[in-house]
């Protein structure tokens, strides 16, 4: 175990001064979650790390549940993110799962056997080379389906990824209820949960990150402040005490 903690390589998070909080990045070929509400700027987030990850020159495939990979283009021109580069050149593949969720939707209802639900991510990861994986998200994936489908589907995809030695950050919104939130949370080496608040002595709402768990990492305790613009998320008190 301390050899881990000793042995263990980062992967920028692709966010200004996000990387300071932990050490350094995402531990590499481990699965991160975000989680968040709509809007908290989960895929930014992920976008972010996607671009810096082909920056250094990781190969990366995008697993989008809710935009189309035109959409995802756009959004990281707004950003000033050059993905577009990176789909051409090959480094980047986003992967529309959008039309396939609704015939796992329809699967699911004909009580098709539960080990199905994340069978797209999981046949893309199978066949996937890329070092890095993000899957945007899985709420989409756990209509109707039992908590303990659940947790097993779960661990066989960080499994995979695991096996195959990628990068991954997995994307939860609110669509996953706090139950489901919770399995996939023991299921991860590390989670980091997005979410607005209103700041009780000023009234204004604030953006705030909360690192839940990062194993073999030193987090921060309290929530740390951020904020979205044009160059996407931007920490704003990276210096809380740990
Ligand atoms: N240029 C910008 N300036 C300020 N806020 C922005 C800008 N671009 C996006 N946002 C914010 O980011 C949110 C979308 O972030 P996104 O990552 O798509 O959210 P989600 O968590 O649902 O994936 C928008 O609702 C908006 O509040
Ligand atoms: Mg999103």
């Amino acid at each position: 175990m301390a050899q881990e903690t000793k042995a263990m390589e980062r992967i920028s998070t692709g966010i200004g001064e996000m990387d300071k909080l932990i050490e350094g990045g995402y531990p590499r070929e481990r699965s991160i979650l975000i989680s968040g509400g709509p809007g908290v700027g989960k895929t930014i987030a992920a976008l972010q790390y996607v671009n810096k990850a082909c920056e250094s020159g990781l190969s990366c495939i995008y697993l989008a549940t809710e935009e189309t990979p035109e959409e995802l283009i756009i959004q990281a021109n707004q950003l000033s993110l050059p993905l577009s580069k990176y789909v051409e050149n090959g480094l980047l593949t986003i992967e529309p799962v959008l039309s396939e969720r609704m015939e796992d939707i329809q699967w699911q209802r004909a009580k098709t056997p539960a080990r199905a639900i994340f069978k797209k991510p999981l046949d893309c990861i199978s066949k996937s080379k890329a070092d890095v994986i993000v899957l945007d998200n899985l709420g989409s994936y756990t209509l109707d389906v039992t908590m303990g489908a659940f947790r097993e589907q779960m661990d066989l995809l960080i499994h995979t990824i695991r096996k195959k030695q990628m990068s991954s950050l997995i994307i939860s919104d609110e669509t996953l209820t706090e139950r489901y939130n919770n399995v996939a949370l023991y299921s991860v080496h590390g989670a980091i949960h997005m979410f607005k608040r209103e700041n009780p002595f000023t009234g204004n709402v604030e953006r705030l990150i909360n690192v839940m768990k990062m194993r073999g990492t030193k987090t921060p305790l309290g929530y740390v402040k951020y904020i979205i613009d044009e160059n996407g998320i931007n920490i704003q008190n990276p210096k809380i005490s740990k």
